[in-house]
């Protein structure tokens, strides 16, 4: 089947829906969240008259209890929403501290250092997630502030019971920690964790009753704030009374493009995930039909997939940063004719010379994702991280939270590669106050002004494969919430040269293919996706099996 392809760009909020009357209700609520705590509360939040915001703010903070390799009060994230049929993005991305340089992570002879934008205090850059949720609440919340919060300080005032893949993680960090020689307060704080067993964080409760009491402030300000700037002053790290003070969210224009008749919601610079997805879809819609028959998850899908990336990623590397540093040519990267152009160069029969591939215009790894939909047809999609499993392995002495280490986002040297093997130049270099480069993708697809899709996941780079290929699966290939969500995945991603990473579960046939076409496979498993698809019969939501998540629909008055 011939499908039409268009892909118009809109740099506009009002392409979408306008007129309030047209938003159809789906008398349903649903959320897919990375853990069974954030499910629950989320869902009572709705089921008490929250919309999928407020439900948003109470899963975000739940998940700085109960799910600490990524959920978190000392990191960031990016919130793509759709509120009565309009669609808008919050940046609360962790910012660069006004004492970070350059070269800050480079030892005398100008190599990068390995663990110094990855281990410890000087790792963190300024957390944006309490700004964040602050500031969604200010604009959309409508259940109060405090009782938003308390499913987060009864969890961490009075414990919850540990999920054995979380008690695993904890004894894979420590033993990753002592290996490198890495020392910290990590074990102190989780390394009384077991499986089964209540776990309370005392600390962390407290910190929480701040943000309840006083919002903001609870953490830029005050105690909290007194806190982290003990802690960096005895651990050299960066970050001031004065960098938390000034840090600002920042509502941004979602990016938003016409494919297939959908209209797709995603995320703008410094997000370099949203110009990303919007090249793969387009060059897909470009090239798709030159392949006979494409099957989902066949070789010559896998094939074209990775010919697109590597163009995309190769864009990435050159162009992409933070918006209020550099100029981002964005409207360029995404316009249709240069799509056009480089999906022409895409080789549908042989791998493309990844030398030759050059930019068009002249994370184990961690992060978390959820996604709403509440019974007025709002949509959120939520990314949060503190970029790697347990972020920069410190926490805050006092405030028993967790930093991240996004600094390693960061191009520390232009060139040289990151934890997730991207290479960055000079777009995306160190400056006090600039925003590093992200993947996360939160997006919401729209078909006729309703939300028909809402999608995510975790994993660094790869956060770009699994958005996009749970758009294909979901809305090309027809697949139900289920199947989307689990369906095997691949990414690449430019370098390693000619390497693919698989997910298990591909045919063998079709992986050989693969293999006698020159790539080279990497079977490791990537992403922890959380959808949300409208049907005519009503929502379907669903998380990865792989992970620990939980989703639910919930009709007028009964879960399911
Ligand atoms: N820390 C992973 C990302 O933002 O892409």
């Amino acid at each position: 089947m011939r499908l039409f392809f268009s892909f118009l760009v809109t740099l506009t909020l009002t392409s979408c829906a306008s007129d309030p009357a047209s938003i159809a209700k789906v008398e349903e609520h649903a959320v897919a969240m990375p853990d069974r705590f954030s499910a629950d509360a989320a869902m009572d939040v709705l089921l008490e008259g929250g919309n999928a915001v407020d439900a948003a703010i109470t899963a975000q903070f739940v998940l700085a209890v109960t799910l600490p390799e990524a959920g978190n009060l000392g990191g960031g994230g990016f919130m793509t929403l759709v509120m009565e049929g309009k669609p808008a993005f919050l940046d609360y991305r962790e910012i660069a501290p006004e004492k970070a340089t350059r070269d800050m992570y480079l030892d005398d002879k100008g190599n990068v250092k390995p663990y110094d934008s990855l281990f410890g205090a000087r790792a963190a850059g300024v957390p944006g997630t309490v700004a964040g949720m602050w500031a969604a609440h200010k604009r959309y919340g409508t259940l109060p502030w405090q009782r938003l919060l308390q499913p987060a300080v009864t969890l961490a005032e009075k414990g919850f019971e540990v999920p054995k893949a979380l008690a695993d993680n904890v004894v894979w960090y420590l033993e990753k920690l002592e290996k490198r020689g890495l020392k910290g307060n990590f074990s102190k704080y989780f390394g009384h964790m077991h499986a089964n067993e209540v776990f309370r964080q005392p600390e962390l409760a407290e910190t929480l009753k701040r943000i309840q009491q006083e919002g903001r402030a609870g953490f830029y300000e005050g105690e909290t704030a007194k806190l982290i700037d003990a802690y960096m002053l005895k651990n050299d790290g960066l970050i001031n009374k004065a960098d938390l003070k000034n840090y600002e969210a920042a509502w941004r224009q979602p990016i938003t493009v016409e494919w297939q008749g959908y209209d797709v919601v995603t995320s703008p610079a410094p997000s370099s995930g949203g110009v990303a997805v919007a090249q793969i879809l387009g060059m897909f819609a470009a090239r798709a039909d030159d392949i006979e028959q494409l099957e989902h998850n066949s070789a010559a899908y896998v094939h074209l997939m990775a010919e697109i990336s590597k163009r995309v990623f190769s864009d990435r590397a050159t162009y992409m940063g933070d918006p209020d540093f550099i100029d981002v040519p964005q409207a360029a990267l995404i316009d249709p004719k240069y799509i056009e152009s480089r999906a022409a160069e895409v080789n549908l029969t042989a791998i493309s010379d990844t030398d030759a591939v050059k930019p068009g215009l002249a994370e184990s790894e961690d992060t978390t994702h959820f996604s709403i939909v509440d019974k007025w047809g709002n949509a959120v999609a939520n990314t949060t991280t503190i970029n790697l499993t347990f972020g920069s392995g410190v926490v805050v002495e006092g405030a028993g939270f967790l930093l991240n280490d996004e600094m390693d986002d960061f191009s520390a040297k232009p060139g040289v590669p990151n934890f997730f093997g991207a290479v960055g130049g000079e777009a995306n270099e160190i400056q006090p106050h600039k925003r590093m480069l992200s993947s996360m993708t939160p997006t919401i697809v729209l078909k006729n002004d309703r939300v028909k899709l809402v999608t995510g996941s975790p994993g660094g780079t790869t956060i770009i494969s699994s958005v996009a290929q749970s758009i294909l699966a979901s809305l090309y290939f027809n697949l139900d919430a289920e199947q989307a969500a689990n369906a095997p995945r691949f990414h690449h991603q430019l370098l390693p040269k000619d390497t693919l990473r698989v997910h298990e579960g591909f045919d063998a046939t079709m992986l050989q293919a693969l293999s006698e076409m020159g790539y080279t496979l990497d079977k490791r498993r990537f992403g922890d996706i959380h959808l949300i698809k409208h049907t005519p019969a009503g929502l379907e939501a669903a998380s990865e099996k792989s992970g620990r998540g939980k989703s639910m629909v919930v009709g007028k008055d009964k879960r399911n």
